[in-house]
């Protein structure tokens, strides 16, 4: 596929220059084109360290460059990127595909899986009963996508930048209480549902929770390497279930919790 990822790259980047005005894109907008272009670097990395083929590498690459091209639309027309408060940028993001044609001239089999990571690249859960390739193709996506936000979400709390872009946190508290749904699951080993998520603290304590629903060995990997969880233990509040929750996790995937040095 690689003449054809080149090629889908170009239509990407087309259709996001169609959102800038005279100044360019909107600073928002500009983070989603940032995060596209590592989520995409992210899904070949993954996809290579599973031992997948030249080819099957381009495809992960190719779903992580479609898989947010809802984001630009969604931020245009309600200045959000909160689902709940526009519209599904999975499902939207598969429409687009199709209103646009971006796909056209890749093999069915292929775009098939570049239109099921699109959509459900944002769900809890995988949908069940997938064929094999497709839900290999999103698996990788999904742990790619989570990578992402987890570097951005370090970024995001040293800087404080969600001071200035409460978009970045989905509108969430800053400054609220950790919520006991957000903890019980992460307690049970789950990853914690959305609708819980109303605070800052809510989403860091998610992002521990994601490591229950990553797919691939390889992210692991890479989430020790990039120091993704130090210093995660001290960001949030010492209480004794907090504790369980965090030492469980942290033996259980054997990633470290506490700071750097
Ligand atoms: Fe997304």
């Amino acid at each position: 596929m690689n003449g054809t990822l080149a090629e889908q790259w170009e239509r990407f980047r087309a259709y996001v220059a169609s959102f800038a005005d005279g100044s360019g894109l909107h600073p928002m907008q500009q983070l989603k084109l940032g995060h596209t272009a590592r989520v995409a670097a992210n899904c070949r990395t993954i996809a290579t360290g599973e031992g997948w083929d030249e080819p099957l590498a381009d495809l992960a690459e190719c779903a992580g460059l479609w898989h947010d091209v809802a984001r630009f639309e969604q931020y245009k027309r309600f200045q959000t990127f909160a689902d709940p408060r526009s519209f599904d940028h999975g499902d939207r993001g598969a429409e687009l595909l199709a209103e646009h044609r971006f796909l056209d001239g890749m093999p069915d089999d292929l775009a098939s899986c570049i239109r099921t990571a699109v959509r459900f690249h944002n769900r809890l859960s995988l949908p069940p009963d997938l064929p094999e390739r497709e839900r290999a193709v999103l698996q990788v996506l999904r742990d790619a996508d989570k990578l992402d936000i987890l570097e951005v979400f370090v970024e995001t709390f040293r800087t404080r930048s969600y001071e200035q872009f409460p978009e970045i946190l989905l509108h969430v508290d800053p400054d609220g209480p950790l919520s006991a749904p957000v903890v019980a699951a992460v307690a049970a080993g789950q990853t914690p549902a959305y609708q819980h998520i109303r605070s800052l603290l809510d989403m860091r304590l998610l992002s521990v929770g994601w490591l229950y629903d990553i797919n691939c060995a390889p992210t692991f990997a890479l989430m020790r390497e990039r120091n993704l969880f130090r210093g995660i233990r001290q960001e949030l509040p010492d209480q004794p279930e907090v504790r369980a929750a965090l030492d469980r996790t942290e033996a259980r995937f054997d990633i470290d919790f506490s700071p750097i040095g």
